[in-house]
């Protein structure tokens, strides 16, 4: 409910009202009102979560109040780390996710959990009205994501993904060029990822079974993954090197650099790869670690382009490259540059003792840039927060998530096959491949299952 200051101020002017009512409370000291405050539960608390959470408590009118996590050690460092910035000590500590998603007084929710948990915390929050700030990739199979986009969509949810590249403008020149056509008809994207495995938690030597911790509800965190035993290392942040909780560093970073080479491509609202074909290293199934550590693939797309996604090959740079017939643009993080000089700018940078030049993205001249993307000026967490206000499309809704992701899930299925992979963009199936087809799915261990 809105209040305006003034109607405020008439609706209690007529009551016995103290005489100093608190600014903050009206939104005189640019404090947003209680009424209008967006109040949000975070759910993980390992690598990512407290990183956006961090940043939510620093948007203003947003309000975190309540943290989830199945281990008890993460949830006592939610709960405190929100507690100190809100200065009370009010924040809820909750186990199960579906105690928080049943809470009427918490609008929006910050789900930062291992992939193989996306779907089912992403739909019940759906299902309860919150409104959703998910991590990227979209989820851990295409099925899952399907189902994830349907509940959304159904429950009119406003969704944001973790995809904050999309907030930067290097990012966003960079597509910007390849959308108005600077570098002419677009030929080929790379899409350049990480390769091997990195140790996140520092547990590459715990690879023996122990029993689990008193603190970590095991049961839960494996969830609807086949039920294995616990090993230390293939838990807390190293989940994503286990294809039974992860897809390996291609699906960790394919919301990253593929979302941004579908921004240059305008593939957010249709179109997409119609075959992939791609191989892999793959450590032995029974590894602590058995995701691929290097691998390639490349895909046609409906619109004639070619995309090759890689890891650990030379010749294919880390970030986003689209290459047209009159030039290329390259970005990454905290790297652009392009084959016309009008386009960047190039400055002066000390490297060691030495001082380099390196290229930086620039704004393109209005005339131009016909085609404009959004802009991040509240940055990514904020302008999710506008969105749920305003209930406007965030930078990276649900539906662009999905289908960022779709390439990396079919390069994964191709290697594993070992086939040539053919999609359907429209109808979202593979064509004339059972085995490949029920790998866009997994069983879930009972009792979880995908309402
Ligand atoms: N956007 C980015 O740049 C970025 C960076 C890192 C990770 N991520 C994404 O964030 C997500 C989390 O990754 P991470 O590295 O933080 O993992 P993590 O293992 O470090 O943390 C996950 C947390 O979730 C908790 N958890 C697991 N299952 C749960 C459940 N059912 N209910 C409540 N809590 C549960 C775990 O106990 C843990 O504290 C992944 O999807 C990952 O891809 C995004």
């Amino acid at each position: 409910m809105k209040t305006s200051r003034r109607n405020f101020l008439k609706a209690t002017s007529a009551l016995a009202f103290p005489t100093i009512i608190p600014a903050s409370a009206i939104g005189a000291d640019g404090t947003v009102a209680p009424s209008n405050r967006i109040t949000m539960g975070a759910v993980g608390w390992g690598m990512q979560g407290p990183g956006n959470i961090g940043a939510f408590m620093n948007v203003p009118g947003c309000q975190v109040i309540a943290a989830c996590d199945l281990d008890k050690r993460h949830l006592e460092q939610a709960v405190n780390a929100i507690d100190n910035k809100n200065g009370n000590k009010d924040c809820a500590a909750i186990k199960d996710y579906r105690e928080l998603m049943a809470r009427k007084d918490v609008d929006t929710v910050m789900l930062a959990v291992p992939d193989h948990w996306h779907a089912l915390i992403a739909i019940e929050a759906a299902k309860n009205g919150k409104d959703i700030y998910g991590e990227k990739p979209l989820a851990r199979t295409i099925r899952e994501q399907q189902a994830i986009v349907r509940a959304v969509l159904e429950n009119k949810r406003v969704w944001q993904t973790g995809s904050w590249q999309r907030s930067n403008d290097n990012f966003r020149v960079g597509a910007e060029i390849v959308r108005n056509g600077l570098i002419g008809k677009l030929k080929e994207v790379h899409v350049g990822l990480p390769s091997g495995h990195a140790d996140f938690a520092g547990t590459a030597s715990k690879n023996q079974v122990t029993p689990p911790p008193a603190e970590l509800d095991w049961e839960m965190w494996i969830g609807p993954s086949t039920m294995e035993d616990y090993i230390e290392g293939r838990v807390h942040k190293n989940w994503r090197w286990n294809y039974n909780t992860g897809g390996g560093q291609l699906l960790d970073w394919i919301g990253h650099h593929c979302d941004i080479a579908h921004w240059g491509m305008d593939c957010d609202k249709g179109g997409g790869p119609v075959e992939i074909e791609g191989s892999g290293e793959f450590p032995a199934k029974t590894a602590m670690w058995n995701t691929a550590t290097k691998y390639r693939a490349e895909a046609k797309y409906d619109s004639g382009v070619k995309m090759i996604i890689a890891g650990g090959h030379g010749d294919i740079r880390g970030g986003t490259r689209w290459i047209g017939e009159e030039g290329w643009v390259q970005v990454d993080r905290g790297f652009f540059d392009c084959s016309n000089p009008a386009y960047k700018k190039i400055i002066k940078e000390r490297r060691g003792d030495q001082i380099a030049e390196k290229a930086i993205h620039q704004e393109l001249p209005d005339d131009l840039r016909k085609v404009q993307l959004m802009k991040s000026p509240t940055g990514h967490q904020g302008n999710f927060i506008d969105c749920v206000r305003s209930r406007a499309e965030t930078l990276t809704p649900v539906t662009t998530a999905h289908r960022s992701a779709i390439p990396g899930h079919l390069a994964l299925i191709a290697m594993m096959t070992g086939r040539k992979i053919k999609w359907d963009p429209a109808k979202e199936e593979i064509i004339g491949d059972e085995e490949a087809s029920k790998l866009m799915g997994r069983e879930y261990r009972a009792p979880w299952k995908i309402a």
